[in-house]
């Protein structure tokens, strides 16, 4: 009896030391440094300093030979989805190790403050102007205390690429501006806006004859989800879901990024896409986007364009195999281009955990072409090279 007990015990022990020395070897550095060597979508990602890292909705800028991951900094329990902190920022050399650099972007403690803390601040983007030097962070704002009724956008500017980024206005952009791809006849069709009712095939048409960018015309445009893109020309699109969310919207910015010119186009209108990310591959332009259910993950949609100002062609959904069709439950975030790495992509998504925000989980995939079409499948665990086979 008493040696199977000092059996067990040994093998226990040997087993706990084998656990011990396969975790601190295989993942911290001499400095007690965290080390990660694959991307484990879906699981919990650690910063260098082993907390999971916190910058959901996010998007990432490679600057001076370095990616800055841009991202919503969540609490725990549902009052986590509103901004409690502000915009969180991390450095990175391989897309695997991240330092966090601390808050870029910081809520306000005054009432009434556009980014006063427990407004909602989604799906920061920042980029780089190289004729002023600056960076400057395009954000979806929703007011404190008025649910996603505000639907505006807002911007910030800093001198260096992790901050402080201090916050210049928010808006609807594009006030009286028509679209530039909207049919004349109708931008000066006088409209009953009540006529329509939901989802009749009359009020679809209405917004396929632009309904609510008439609506908003004089205050400007709805904008919620969104992106910024830059261009090899150095011009800057801010990408986003107008319209109640029925249609994207893309509009140019000005040369310092800091506005909108009031050049703009309507893609898929009444489509209902949400989340989208831009990139360009061999001279044509791609997005992702998703559908609008919320927090819960729906199938992604992919489009093509050869200029980004259109026509916009639907390809449909990128990503295949099981858990496609709730795109490996996650929603897009961004496109991130592989430095280096000619045609290496990655899609970003976040998995979503509205009832205690912090914990929500990255999901990030590399993209593949098949012919012109993007494809998404899941893999479990994944490094870079997959881009190299
Ligand atoms: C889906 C959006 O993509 C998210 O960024 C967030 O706004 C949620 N909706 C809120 O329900």
């Amino acid at each position: 009896m008493v040696s199977l007990l000092s059996i067990g015990l040994r093998w226990g022990m040997q087993l706990l030391a084998l656990v011990f020395l396969f975790y601190f070897s295989a993942s911290t550095n001499s400095e007690g440094l965290r080390i990660n060597q694959t991307f484990t979508p879906g699981e919990l990602w650690w910063d260098n300093e082993g907390t999971h890292i916190n910058a959901h909705g996010g998007g990432i800028l490679y600057h001076d030979h370095t990616y800055y991951w841009f991202g919503e900094h969540k609490t725990a329990g549902r009052g986590g989805n509103t901004a409690l902190v502000g915009v969180q920022v991390y450095a990175s050399r391989d897309l695997l190790n991240w330092s966090n650099e601390g808050v870029a972007l910081s809520v306000v403690d005054e009432a009434g403050h556009d980014i006063e803390r427990g407004a909602v601040i989604e799906r920061p983007k920042v980029v780089y102007n190289e004729s002023t030097g600056k960076f400057v962070m395009w954000f979806h704002l929703e007011l404190k205390g008025q649910g996603y009724i505000a639907a505006r956008a807002g911007v910030a500017v800093a001198e260096e690429v992790t901050g402080p980024y201090t916050f210049i206005e928010s808006l609807r952009p594009n006030a009286q501006h028509w679209p530039v791809n909207m049919d004349a006849d109708f931008k000066n069709q006088d409209v009953d806006l009540d006529q329509y009712e939901w989802w009749t095939p009359r009020w679809r048409k209405a917004v396929d004859e632009g309904l609510f960018v008439r609506r908003d015309f004089e205050g400007g445009q709805m904008s919620r989800d969104m992106t910024v893109f830059v261009d090899d020309d150095g011009k800057a699109y801010h990408v986003f879901s107008s319209e109640e969310n029925l249609t994207i919207h893309i509009a140019e910015l000005s040369d310092d990024y800091l506005s909108h010119t009031g050049r703009y186009i309507r893609i898929f209108p009444g489509g209902h896409n949400e989340a989208p990310a831009l990139f360009k591959h061999e001279g044509r332009y791609y997005m992702i986007t998703s559908g609008c259910t919320g927090w819960d993950p729906n199938a992604a949609r992919s489009a093509m364009a050869t200029s980004i100002w259109g026509p916009w062609e639907m390809l449909g959904n990128p990503c295949v195999g099981e858990g496609a069709d709730l795109t490996f439950h996650s929603q897009s975030t961004f496109v991130l281009p592989v430095a280096g790495k000619e045609g290496a992509f990655i899609f970003m998504g976040d998995r979503w955990r509205p009832r205690n925000p912090i914990d929500g989980r990255y999901v990030w995939l590399p993209i593949k072409f098949e012919g012109h079409k993007p494809v998404i499948e899941w893999h479990e665990e994944w490094d870079l090279s997959v881009f190299d086979e």
